[in-house]
């Protein structure tokens, strides 16, 4: 026996990895703070995304570009003092990593005053994701839907739509997983586009509004809570309605995740 076999273990990469390769469904939800953070860890989310989508959610922006570097360090350092098995990724906010300099000073930031245990950017940035994972940072990337670059792509709409658009994300996925990042995020994609890219992958890809055929899911918790301001997106679902409370809907949600009952083709495209 060890001195640390009391420990609870904190899940690594290659813990989300394995349960790819295990064919077990991945559970993800977003959180901003230390109640929300334990409660997760509670029910057995396996990774809590500290998302940049806070900037709605919590500072009641209309988009995430308002968002700060410290306001990620803040809010990814009270959601990391409270969880003790989830994975804690982080996300980069806009403009944060437009050199790969850039890029690791601000992930960096993430690491080390927000406890990050990954960071995840938005897009195919190549140059970014080899250099952080150079100097041992974990990378989660997203395709898809970014709203990072909402004001370029016109709104929040599905993408990946017509055929030549497909194989450009098919492809950037596959230069994404070259460059060395170890997971991710599809969002508003077409199911079996998202199940194709799935497939051709080894690290595991976990969907937001992208079907089930994704190795995991992700939902912003306010919205599966029910509390966003505005309209609940189509992908999403009130995990309140039937529930006792916030922790019998989020063990809900981790259960549906896990046994493959949620998402439905009606929260799919
Ligand atoms: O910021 C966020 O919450 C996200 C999810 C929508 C994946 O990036």
């Amino acid at each position: 026996m060890t001195l640390y076999a009391n420990t609870p273990k904190t899940l690594t990469i290659s813990d989300i990895a394995a349960m790819k390769q295990a064919g077990e469904k991945i559970s993800c939800l977003t959180a901003y703070d230390a109640s929300f953070s334990a409660l997760l860890d509670q029910a057995g989310i396996d990774v809590i995304l500290v998302g940049d989508s806070l900037g709605m959610v919590i500072q009641g922006h209309h988009t995430t570009l308002p968002v700060t570097v410290d306001d990620m360090v803040y809010h990814s350092r009270s959601v990391a003092a409270a969880r003790k098995r989830a994975f804690l990724i982080t996300d980069l906010p806009f403009a944060s990593y437009a050199t790969p300099e850039q890029a690791l000073a601000n992930a960096a930031r993430l690491m080390q005053g927000g406890a990050a245990q990954m960071v995840k950017l938005e897009g195919v940035k190549i140059d970014v994701i080899g250099f952080l994972v150079e100097q041992g940072i974990p990378v989660c990337g997203h395709l898809g839907l970014l709203p990072q670059s909402v004001n370029r792509i016109g709104g929040y709409k599905v993408q990946g739509r017509d055929a030549l658009q497909a194989q450009n994300m098919i492809e950037d996925a596959l230069k994404i997983q070259q460059a060395g990042a170890g997971l991710l995020i599809l969002e508003c994609v077409p199911a079996p586009l998202a199940a194709e890219i799935t497939g051709r992958l080894d690290i595991p890809v976990i969907g937001i509004g992208a079907g089930i055929n994704c190795d995991g899911q992700v939902l912003v918790l306010y919205d599966m809570l029910d509390i966003s301001v505005g309209n609940r997106p189509r992908f999403s679902k009130n995990f309140m309605a039937g529930a006792v409370g916030i922790a019998d809907a989020v063990h809900r949600y981790h259960q549906q995740v896990k046994s493959a009952q949620f998402p439905g083709p009606e929260h799919s495209y």
